[in-house]
């Protein structure tokens, strides 16, 4: 029996139409500018952040670097939570690529913004000191549980940080979710950052793909630290084209991933290992403390009963659903792990 999956949304691949419409992509050499795919994608993913460019990237990694790039000097600062993707899953890139000097915040439960303790931490440039330059958020929380940063919360943080010269950014490889999850529109998010980095190939179920999405100016420049990155592809409609696909047909449907979420946790919470209350968008996280078994191994038993999971610490798993997880998977999921844990 083909296994249930659910240790990322990552993990799906392309459906037949998408494949369709992808091998129907017309392409041309997105370094000189001319893939009118990439094209086209990247003027559409910017009218719905209400910004003016956008540029695409290879992977959410990428797309998170040269927004800090753009935004931090070499030698300054980044300001973001200690469970940030950008300081715990991209190895260093901020320091080793760009010379970035990032401090943390820590935040509980993680994922929540406590505005004035962040304010607290920003940095102006006095002789001795590191200018904090830029703050980073993310939305929703990889670490935080799929958590979403409520819009208010955000627009507080907006203004502390240009009260005190600082840009924002947005980890934005789920805020579709968050969107979808609360009705908010993708451009109200949007008019709070300086730059946003997204990701296609996440619950949109796209193969490849993030964008950054920021000023034209920005962007210019932008587009030569991807080269530098080595980011500048060629023939990349075939990716842009399965993007495009996955914004017009695979985006309201995160609905039934978030459905599918509340089910599992609803499941699995009389074992005292869900709090139902923090699971609002596809991600499922999974506490062991209060159990005898530790993480790996309960991944492992999961996993021989044909249901995979995460392991994201010592007593900590999770569980992600996405396009590829239907109601009966998640009842095989469900009926799995409650009998692992009864
Ligand atoms: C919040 C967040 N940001 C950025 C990324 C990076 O995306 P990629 O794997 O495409 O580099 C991920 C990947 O899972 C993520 O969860």
């Amino acid at each position: 029996m083909t296994p249930v999956d659910l240790r990322s949304d990552t993990v799906t691949r392309p459906s037949a139409e998408m494949r369709t419409a992808i091998a129907a992509a017309e392409v041309g050499d997105d370094v000189y500018g001319e893939d009118p795919t990439v094209n086209a994608l990247e003027a559409e993913v910017a009218a719905l952040f209400g910004h003016e460019a956008a540029l695409f990237t290879p992977t959410g990694s990428m797309a998170n670097q040269v927004a800090l790039q753009l935004l931090v000097p070499p030698g300054d600062e980044l300001l973001c939570d200690a469970d940030a993707h950008i300081v715990n899953y991209e190895i260093g890139a901020a320091a080793l690529l760009s010379g970035i000097s990032t401090r943390t915040w820590i935040s509980s439960p993680v994922g929540a913004l406590d505005v004035e303790a962040i304010t607290a931490q920003i940095r102006t440039p006095v002789t001795h000191s590191v200018p904090t330059r830029a703050v980073a958020v993310e939305n929703t929380h990889n670490r935080g549980g799929g958590a979403i940063l409520p819009l208010d919360v955000l627009a507080e943080l907006r203004k502390a940080t240009a009260a005190h010269g600082a840009a924002l950014h947005c980890d934005g490889a789920r805020i579709w979710n968050a969107h979808v999850a609360t009705g908010t529109p993708l451009a109200s998010y949007g008019a709070l950052f300086d730059t946003l980095a997204v990701c296609l190939s996440k619950g949109l179920g796209a193969p490849a793909g993030s964008l950054v999405v920021s000023s034209a100016e920005r962007i210019g420049r932008a587009r030569r630290l991807r080269k530098r990155l080595g980011g500048g592809m060629r023939q990349v409609g075939i990716l842009a084209a399965g993007g495009r696909y996955a914004l017009e047909h695979n985006l309201d449907r995160l609905a039934d991933d978030h459905a599918r979420a509340r089910r599992l946790a609803d499941a699995l919470a009389p074992y005292g290992v869900v709090d139902t209350a923090r699971v609002v968008t596809n991600l499922v996280p999974i506490d062991l403390t209060k159990t005898a078994v530790d993480a790996p191994t309960f991944v492992a038993r999961a996993a021989e009963q044909g249901v995979l999971i995460g392991v994201t610490g010592q007593q900590h798993a999770r569980a992600v659903t996405h396009l590829d997880v239907d109601d009966d998977g998640v009842e095989r999921a469900a009926s799995v792990l409650s009998s692992l844990l009864s």
